[in-house]
């Protein structure tokens, strides 16, 4: 049987098997093709999207708008200072309302809580355009990055460096499991990931045949890497403790002599953006020829394009 995504959610990548996901990068590389030929389509006509942020967005707001809008979908832009919601009116509420006059939504916020309740409430599909806990759809755009460069994922080896128990590195470690990609979180005991969490991203890992690492040693962390992955070292809503991660997480900045310690000329140099050039990364890694992360940026329209085609038609 196919795989049928038709009215599916996407809150975390946590309630999908590994042929869903290969079904959404499947159609990820079939709508970037169209694009690179000139192929238009209007799949989305007639159908709207609501658009519901807590939290600035570049990519993210820019993907999902022009991905649904150029095939025909109307968008509309919600910002928590526009809307009731979180003011006046409840979650289930808003997702009670919304779910009435639109075909999907999505949310970027901070607590996982919510958009869990829209998607309870709503009757339609939530998209989780990321929280304090997951950012899925960068993760799709992140895997088909990896397909395109390096190939078929299963065995290859990501590092990510940086803090170990934010969205990303979340995130990166399921959908790492679920296709089958080693993952090692190279991060200061204090901020690696939730036991609970990599418990169960660990048992998914050995479904898929890949192993899941956290270690603060970059001798062990580094050899054979084929991609490394950073994110900023304070999240959005945690701006108060940049002092204390710059202290934490300046050992583990991405710079060449990290890219050079993997002993691995291939290894390429991944962020979902946005950067702070000369925190996390160097200006030199970030803006040398192993970075892919504009390639990476705009596969987020790609990727996310895909999730609506497969869960709204
Ligand atoms: N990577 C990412 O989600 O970027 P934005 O915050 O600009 O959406
Ligand atoms: N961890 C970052 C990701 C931004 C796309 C944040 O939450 O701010």
């Amino acid at each position: 049987m196919g795989v049928n995504l038709r009215g599916r959610s996407l809150l975390t990548l946590l309630d999908f098997e590994p042929e869903q996901v290969r079904h959404l990068l499947d159609i990820s590389h079939t709508v970037k093709a169209e694009r690179l030929t000139g192929q238009k389509h209007q799949r989305f006509q007639g159908m709207t999207l609501a658009m519901l942020f807590e939290k600035r967005s570049t990519r993210t707001r820019c993907a999902f708008e022009t991905a649904f809008g150029e095939e025909g979908g109307h968008p509309v832009f919600l910002s928590s200072s526009d809307i009731q919601l979180g003011a006046k009116e409840s979650i289930e509420d808003t997702a009670r309302v919304l779910g009435r006059m639109f075909d999907a939504i999505m949310f970027r916020g901070f607590s996982q809580e919510t958009v869990e309740t829209l998607s309870e409430y709503a009757g339609v599909p939530v998209y989780n355009a990321l929280t304090d806990r997951f950012h899925p759809t960068q993760v799709l755009a992140d895997i088909m990055t990896i397909e395109e460069k390096l190939g078929d994922t299963s065995g290859l080896n990501l590092v990510y460096a940086g803090d170990g128990r934010n969205n990303m590195a979340n995130s990166l470690m399921i959908g790492s499991a679920l296709v089958g990609m080693n993952c090692t979180i190279l991060a200061p005991k204090q901020l690696s990931p939730e036991e609970e969490l990599l418990a169960t991203v660990r048992r998914l890992a050995e479904d898929t045949g890949c192993e899941i690492r956290v270690t603060d040693d970059r001798r062990e962390a580094l050899p054979d890497a084929d991609i490394i992955y950073t994110d900023v070292w304070a999240s959005m809503g945690e701006e108060d403790r940049l002092k204390e991660r710059i202290e934490l997480l300046t050992p583990f900045r991405v710079d060449s002599e990290m890219m050079e310690q993997t002993g691995n000329p291939g290894c390429i140099f991944m962020h979902c953006l946005p950067a702070v050039k000369g925190n996390e990364v160097t200006v030199e890694v970030i803006e040398g020829p192993q970075s892919v992360v504009w390639d990476e940026a705009e596969n987020r329209k790609h990727t996310i394009k895909a999730l609506m085609i497969a869960t709204l038609l």
